[in-house]
């Protein structure tokens, strides 16, 4: 497995002993982390203080969404709470007073950022300046003239990625290879992108006709989106049956199995597109090996091996790139990333090696909108944002205490946490962790749980709780976040 995030042994904060392994106090107000692993588990959030049904239908709030919900097309199921603001980890939903004291709008802690959108948290001040500057100037001009900014984005990613590693540079040797970037609007269309590349790249560099080498092949547990192409890619029958027939020529293997590789990724192989950490999959890590195999075998078919670094990318797991410390020989040809890279303003990309760029001719892909230089400068600031050396020494505090407590809120549950060599919890890298449930229905229950006691997390796979706050979480929101979960499972042994 690849390194997780760095674990330290330090032991947790603690000022007392005082939490009781007792489930009998229902204290309402949440009170600081108290517990240890000696202690046993915080019991200060047994309470639901945030019910999801936080609005009656007659209330100001219920009203409001009853109309949303008569002309809005039900794709999510979601909690009668109307998200108004955020600040850094700090959400606001706007609920029915009756059902808070009198309050109209109650606080959560966001540990889901957004789907692992919003790095440097909500409502980040100098990222509304910019916003509001270039509203001001320029927004939109289409991508058939310059603009300010994409460039500008483009430019800082190349030099960030030849300081940090990527694409076949290690990091600190000094190569400067020629990058080049295509900017999107979202993580399904960066991999659309990506794949056509592919196919061109196939067809250019192996002289073949036009789909005698389109192969593409991803594997089990991928997600790499919604539309048809990347969605064929995304070998879920929950997402893919009711669309077929899905584009063709797409062949799925088994995630970190080197069995079949040979077979599965062929002379006919025009991409591979893999997860280094697969992030709805479940939060499992690449083996290093594998993608060392999978780099070998393309190498030696002809064939791009594309790294979907939506999730994982962008300093998630601790390095610019998933893959900037790992040896070039288990570097891709082109990655994609999306979500955070203008922390929550739509964008996507596409990263490639000179030998893909090379392939692409004017004419053979476009968009209306990405490059625009609104999201283009608002993402130039982002990326030098993450790449500051403080973020990333904080980031990487905050990680390691994270997997200190969730290992010891492992150890106090171990009748409900999965624990084995194929399923370690926690597991994930930098600040993409999860952790699996014996109980597969308990993963969308803690999730429910917890936002029910002001946390917000995530389910992944199929049994899997998953923890992607931002960048810029403290070792206090950690243990908050923690405490709660802690709460939570207690609350799951009880109803057990
Ligand atoms: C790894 C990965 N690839 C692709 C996507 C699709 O991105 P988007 O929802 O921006 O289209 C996601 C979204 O969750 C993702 O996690």
């Amino acid at each position: 497995m690849l390194a997780a995030a760095t674990r330290t042994s330090a032991s947790v904060a603690s000022t007392s002993a005082s939490a009781s392994k007792s489930l009998a106090p229902l204290i309402s107000r949440p009170r600081r982390y108290l517990a240890t692993a000696a202690s046993g588990p915080c019991s200060s959030y047994l309470s639901v203080t945030h019910p999801d049904s936080s609005a009656s239908p007659d209330s100001e709030v219920g009203k409001t969404l009853a109309r949303f919900d008569a002309s809005t097309l039900a794709t999510y199921a979601r909690p009668t709470v109307l998200l108004t603001r955020g600040k850094g980890l700090d959400l606001w939903g706007k609920v029915d007073p009756a059902k808070n004291e009198g309050q109209g709008e109650w606080k959560y802690l966001d540990f889901s950022s957004g789907i692992a959108v919003n790095s440097l948290g909500h409502a980040d001040s100098q990222i509304a300046q910019i916003a509001r500057e270039q509203a001001d100037r320029l927004v939109h001009s289409s991508n058939l003239y310059h603009n300010e900014w994409s460039g500008e984005l483009a430019d800082r990613m190349v030099k960030l990625t030849q300081e940090h590693g990527g694409l076949g540079m290690a990091k600190g040797a000094g190569a400067k290879d020629e990058l080049k970037v295509f900017l999107a609007n979202s993580g399904t269309e960066a991999n659309e992108a990506a794949l056509k590349f592919a196919r061109k790249h196939a067809m250019i560099s192996a002289n073949k006709a036009p789909g005698e080498k389109a192969g593409l092949v991803s594997f089990t547990n991928a997600f790499h989106g919604r539309t048809m192409g990347a969605l064929a890619m995304t070998p879920n029958p929950k997402y893919q049956a009711p669309f077929a027939p899905l584009i063709g020529d797409v062949h799925s293997g088994q995630y970190n199995s080197f069995d079949g590789l040979n077979d599965l990724v062929n002379e006919k192989t025009a991409g591979v597109i893999v997860e280094p950490v697969q992030g709805e999959g479940g939060i499992f890590p690449a083996s290093l090996e594998w993608l060392q195999a999978l780099r070998k075998r393309c190498n030696e078919v002809g064939a791009l091996l594309i790294y979907d670094e939506i999730q994982c990318g962008l300093f998630r797991s601790g390095t610019l790139w998933c893959h900037s410390e790992f040896p070039v020989d288990a570097h891709p040809d082109l990655i994609t990333m999306a979500k955070p890279l203008a922390n929550g303003f739509p964008i996507g990309a596409v990263l490639m090696n000179k030998k893909v760029a090379d392939a692409i001719t004017v004419g053979d892909h476009g968009t209306t909108f990405g490059g625009g230089p609104l999201a283009s400068r608002i993402a130039h600031h982002v990326l030098g944002r993450l790449s500051d050396p403080q973020l990333k020494e904080s980031m990487t505090a905050s990680s390691a205490h994270l997997f200190t407590r969730l290992e010891t809120l492992r150890d106090h549950f171990p009748d409900l946490v999965v624990h084995t060599p194929e399923k370690p919890s926690p597991r994930g890298k930098g600040l993409l962790v999860g952790l699996s449930m014996r109980e597969p229905s308990h993963a969308g229950k803690v999730v429910k749980l917890a936002r029910e006691r002001g946390l917000i997390v995530l389910s992944a796979g199929s049994d899997a709780v998953r923890i992607v706050p931002s960048l810029i979480v403290t070792k206090e929101q950690v243990d908050q976040a923690v405490d709660i979960l802690e709460s939570c499972m207690l609350v799951l042994q009880r109803e057990a």
